[in-house]
């Protein structure tokens, strides 16, 4: 079976950050297995949780009526994921905080939703040294509060993909070494997506054969 990783851009613009990603999705789909799906949260109406505990004491899902059902709806159903912001005040956008708030849900109602499936963060700044570490820091606790599995790209590229983008679409791509951590990212949630997705086959069969 295919694994799908969802990239999820937290750009307001159709910008570096997309173009960054779109070449992460291209590096992970090299491996053999793997499908990709880029979603954006440019032009998505997302409104910040307000923290009316509706979810919580209702145990359903959110109901503020925005965009953030059907985004809700794609991301649980993807197997892995790699999470995009540009930098901002040294933080990821509003937008990404604001859908990350929404998926609370997943805490009080859907609880294990995401455990076991696995995510990298991915930060492009237009300043060199502009916050793309605590950007990428912020994305995976984003990805820890939410049940994920977060993985690195190693050596390089530890936390994991940060760019300096000098605040253009073509200045991400002249940053190679910035565009390698995306790659060797890329490659190593793709590489443990298979993995997993083996695990739960494998372990799926095992229970088939214990009820035969
Ligand atoms: C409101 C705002 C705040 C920003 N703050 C930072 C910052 O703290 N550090 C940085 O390196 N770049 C900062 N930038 C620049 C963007 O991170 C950079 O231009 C990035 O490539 C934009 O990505 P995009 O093209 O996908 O929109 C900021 C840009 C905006 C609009």
């Amino acid at each position: 079976m295919a694994v799908k990783i969802l990239g999820l851009c937290g750009s307001p613009r159709k910008g570096a950050t997309e173009s960054v990603l779109r070449e992460a999705l291209q590096e992970a789909a090299t491996l053999p297995g793997i499908e990709t799906e880029l979603v954006t949260l440019r032009g998505k109406k997302v409104q910040p949780c307000t923290g009316c505990n509706y979810c919580k004491s209702h145990k359903t899902r959110c109901n503020v009526q925005d965009d953030m059902q059907a985004l809700f709806n794609t991301f649980v159903a993807a197997d892995a994921f790699l999470v995009a912001s540009p930098v901002y005040v040294m933080g990821p956008t509003p937008q990404l905080a604001a859908f990350f708030s929404r998926l609370r849900p997943i805490h009080h109602v859907f609880p294990g939703a995401l455990r076991n499936k696995v995510g990298g963060a991915i930060a492009v700044g237009g300043t060199r040294n502009g916050g793309q570490e605590v950007t990428v820091n912020t994305i995976i606790n984003y990805l820890l509060t939410r049940g994920l599995v977060v993985v690195g790209g190693e050596i390089g590229g530890y936390a994991g993909g940060k760019v300096w983008s000098q605040d253009r679409v073509e200045g991400a791509g002249e940053d190679n070494i910035g565009m390698e951590t995306v790659r060797g990212l890329a490659r190593r949630v793709a590489e443990l997506a298979l993995l997993l997705q083996a695990g739960k086959e494998a372990g799926a069969a095992g229970v088939q054969g214990n009820q035969q």
